[in-house]
């Protein structure tokens, strides 16, 4: 019994390691002490609905209008990005210290997507304003693995994990 017992540990272990999603960068939680940045998406002011023509902007916020445009009806409604280096986020240098933090914030879902620096690498995260991991599986468009997939996907556009430009 007791060894029957310790094989349903190792497995429901396994299952957890292996079909649990986390974030890899931490929740920053002074994140509302950040600056608001503004960049193409910001003065679009909202990430739209699935039946918004997007034809006219360029590819990579078309596909990201299709991975999220299904969250809720209407769209994931607004947004904001938000930095605590703002220099850094100007310069857009490719170059990030460790503990930068960029955030997409989705204000009507609660949540942010996180962007933070290690080591000069970018990692990714995805928090509830209130600091709950909201990571999902891999596809959902909430694992890190689908941030890189297109942060890293169009690389003209997107510098080591930066994608926008300051437009002013
Ligand atoms: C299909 C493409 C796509 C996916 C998927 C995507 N992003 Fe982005 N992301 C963008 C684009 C384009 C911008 C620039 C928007 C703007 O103009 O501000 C952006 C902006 C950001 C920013 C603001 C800083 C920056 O890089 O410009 C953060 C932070 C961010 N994304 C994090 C995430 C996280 C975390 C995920 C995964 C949960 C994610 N993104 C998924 C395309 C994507």
């Amino acid at each position: 019994m007791k060894r029957f017992l310790k094989f349903i540990v190792a497995i429901s272990l396994t299952a957890s390691t292996l079909f649990a999603a986390s974030s890899e960068a931490s929740f920053p939680a002074d994140w509302k002490s950040f600056s608001k940045m503004n960049t193409p998406l910001a003065s679009i002011g909202a990430l739209p609905g699935c039946d918004a023509d997007v034809s006219s902007l360029p590819a990579i916020y078309q596909e990201t209008v299709a991975m999220y445009c299904a969250v809720k009806p209407g769209g994931p409604g607004a947004v904001a990005i938000l930095a605590n280096d703002v220099a850094s986020f100007k310069a857009r240098s490719g170059t990030y210290k460790d503990g930068t933090f960029y955030i997409l914030h989705l204000k009507d879902l609660k949540v942010l997507f996180v962007t933070e620096w290690k080591g000069n690498k970018p990692l990714y995260g995805i928090w509830t304003e209130d600091g709950q991991d909201a990571a999902n599986v891999v596809g959902s468009g909430l694992n890190p693995a689908d941030c890189r997939a297109c942060h890293t996907g169009y690389a003209a556009f997107c510098l080591n994990g930066q994608c926008a430009t300051v437009t002013k």
